[in-house]
Formats: structure tokens, sequence, C-alpha cells
């Protein structure tokens, strides 16, 4: 094509006699340019497909795709598919819940799988998936600290049995109020609390597609949740949103510094319980302020209590009426002596009270 470069010093005299070549030349130029539009993209468009082969959708990304890894696969619970679905699958029938297109929201623990794998089936054993559309996670933060709420900078979630993608929409649409800060890619993938939820929503939306809001919730004020609540509220007015609440109970033993005991329940384990209980039972209240004073009073180290404060406030200023009950819980060791530890799994169902 390097001839093309000589047409500027043809002179008008001979352009008669150079008509034809001229002709010629600017036939083969728009060839080439067909030739090259036409190829690129189908180059391009091979490699995304060749990456993320189970995410067409995410063509719109032209391969820019953020990847939070499924960091904890391998360690908290196993990075075995196979394995894994298995797990998923056997806690799920195991549990006996059943489906419901009223449960609007669960709260489930997040510890590893050997721990909390089975409590938490009772949460999300719950969820029908036929008409959610997009999953709120909103999980505590244990290692970065922040008065805020944090949304991920990553577009997928990966875990070893599928990815689910980010609702970009709507995490625009969060940003835009400007409430929230957005986390750094490796404290995304430092927390645990809302990728332990992961594989258990790819199992139950399987072959129905669903994307996720991951909202990383800081150290909080009373005001502040409420803020937040009030904000998120009319996402629970709309049937297609789910939200995960992700949180442990009690934390007991020296090594979490906290050994409160009443001794009018018996064994310390049965202290613990006592103490969890009266906790399950304020929530399924729905009351945050009654919640706040709860925390005051007895200190309980409820790692999720400024998420489940969060979707309290949530339910208070949203429309819709629903009810959270609890279904299931466990200790991971019951506690007899001092020097014992143990943490408590709490899971919950948040139904629409018709
Ligand atoms: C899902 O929505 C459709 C249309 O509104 C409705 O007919 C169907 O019963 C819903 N399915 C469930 C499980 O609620
Ligand atoms: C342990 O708990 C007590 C009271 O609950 C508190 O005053 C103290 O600061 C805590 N210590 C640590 C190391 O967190």
């Amino acid at each position: 094509m390097a001839q093309l470069s000589g047409i500027g010093s043809l002179s008008l005299a001979h352009f008669a006699s150079e008509f034809n070549l001229l002709l010629l030349l600017l036939t083969l130029f728009f060839i080439y340019i067909n030739i090259i539009t036409y190829l690129v993209p189908i180059y391009s468009r091979r490699r995304i497909y060749h990456h993320h082969h189970h995410h067409h959708h995410h063509l719109l990304g032209f391969g820019m795709d953020k990847i939070r890894r499924a960091s904890h696969a391998g360690s908290w619970y196993t990075d075995n598919p196979k394995k894994l679905g298995e797990e998923l699958d056997g806690w799920l029938r195991d549990c006996g819940v059943a489906q419901s297109s009223d449960v609007r929201a669960v709260i489930a623990p997040h510890a590893g799988y050997s721990y909390s794998g089975r409590a938490a089936a009772y949460a999300f054993g719950n969820i029908d998936p036929e008409n959610i559309s997009r999953v709120f996670l909103l999980g505590p933060s244990h290692h970065h600290y922040t008065p805020k709420c944090a949304l991920s900078k990553a577009t997928l979630y990966k875990t070893p049995i599928g990815d689910l993608p980010i609702d970009l929409q709507v995490n625009e649409e969060l940003k835009a109020t400007g409430k929230f800060e957005f986390m750094d890619l490796h404290v995304d993938e430092a927390e645990h609390s809302m990728e332990m939820h992961l594989p258990y929503l790819v199992k139950v939306f399987q072959g129905y597609s669903v994307k996720v809001v991951p909202i990383l919730v800081g150290a909080l004020s009373a005001e502040t949740e409420a803020m937040y609540g009030r904000l998120l509220a009319k996402y629970v007015d709309d049937p297609t949103n789910f939200f995960s609440v992700s949180s442990d109970f009690c934390h007991w033993g020296s090594r979490f510094n906290y050994t409160h005991y009443d001794k009018k329940h018996g064994a310390i384990h049965k202290s613990i319980e006592a103490l969890d209980k009266s906790g399950m039972d304020i929530i399924e209240t729905g009351d945050p302020d009654a919640f706040k004073q709860y925390l005051l009073e007895t200190d309980n180290t409820i790692c999720g209590r400024h998420p489940i404060s969060v979707f309290l406030h949530m339910l208070k200023s949203s429309s819709t009426k629903i009810k959270i009950r609890f279904l299931r819980y466990e200790q991971s060791s019951h506690c007899k002596s001092m020097r014992d530890s143990s943490v408590s799994y709490a899971s919950a169902a948040a139904k629409v009270d018709a």
C-alpha cells in the first residue's frame, strides 16, 4: 500500500490519464479498510470467548473483567468443584428446608464450611431462584477499617463451581449517592464474609441468571446504619432483589477477649446459647434500636452486627412487610471450662408477611 502515499504528488495535468489507476488504488484501499474492520472485532472477540467462555454477557466489558478470585477456596472450603458441589447438595438436602418465593433475605454464617457449612444450608435452602435477578451481599469487614460501606471494584466474583457477575448498573447507582467508598481488590480478596456465601448462591441459582451487589459494611455508627438502611430500603420493595446478610454469632473465650458467663443457665455453652438466643429474638422483632440496646448491654461478639443493623433499618424503612425467623442455631463446640472457646452459627430467613 506504499503506492497510496504517492497520490498527493499527482498533478492535475496527469489526473485524467491517471484516473483509472487512481480508481483502482482507491478500490483496493476500501477493500483493505473493510477487511481490517471485519477482522479486528472477530479476533478480539475470539480472545474474550477463550478467556470467559461461561460469560458471554461480558463481551460488553471487552475483556476488561476485574476478577475477584475465590481466595479462600482450598483452605476455608474445598477448591475441588465436584466435592464442593456434592457437599452443598448434601447439606441442602439434609436441612429439609423448602424453597419459598416469599423469602427475600437470609442471615447466614461465614465460617469455614467444616464449621458452619451445614448450618448455612438452613438459610440458603429457603431461596426460590425463579424470580430473583439480583443478590445484595452485606458482609462485615474483618481486616479493613472503614466507617462507611464499600462497593467492589471487581466485575466478577469467582467460585470453584461457577462465577457471579457484579451488577455494574446498581453499583453505579449506589456510587452516585456519594455515600459509598470502593474497596481495593486486595481488600476484597482478603475478606471472607461475603465469599463464604458465594458457593451456596451459585449452587442455589444454578440454571438461572443472577448478579450480585457486594457491600462491605464497615464499623458504622448507629446514625450511619440508619442512613444506609434508608438508602437501601427501595431495593427491598423490588421482589427481584434478594439480600444475603453475613454474620457469625458469639465468639466466646479468652482468645476472643469475651468470657461473659451467667451461671443461672448452667454450663458455659448454655449461657452462650441463652445470650445468642435473646439476641436472635430481638432481631426477629425487626427493631434496630432494640438490637443496638442489646449489643450495648451484652457486648455479644456478633461479628455481623453492623450488616444486621443496616438490614433491620432497611426492613423498617421499606414498604414491604418482612419478618425474620431463625431456623437453626449451632456452636462450633460446647464450652465447659473457662479455657475453652467457641463460635456460634445462626441461620435465618426473612419472609414477606402476607
Ligand atoms: C414468578 O413470576 C411469575 C410472573 O409474575 C409468576 O407467575 C410465578 O408464579 C412466579 N414464580 C414464583 C416461584 O413465585
Ligand atoms: C477486652 O475486653 C474488655 C472489656 O470487655 C476491654 O475493656 C478490653 O479493652 C479488651 N481488651 C482487648 C485487648 O481487646
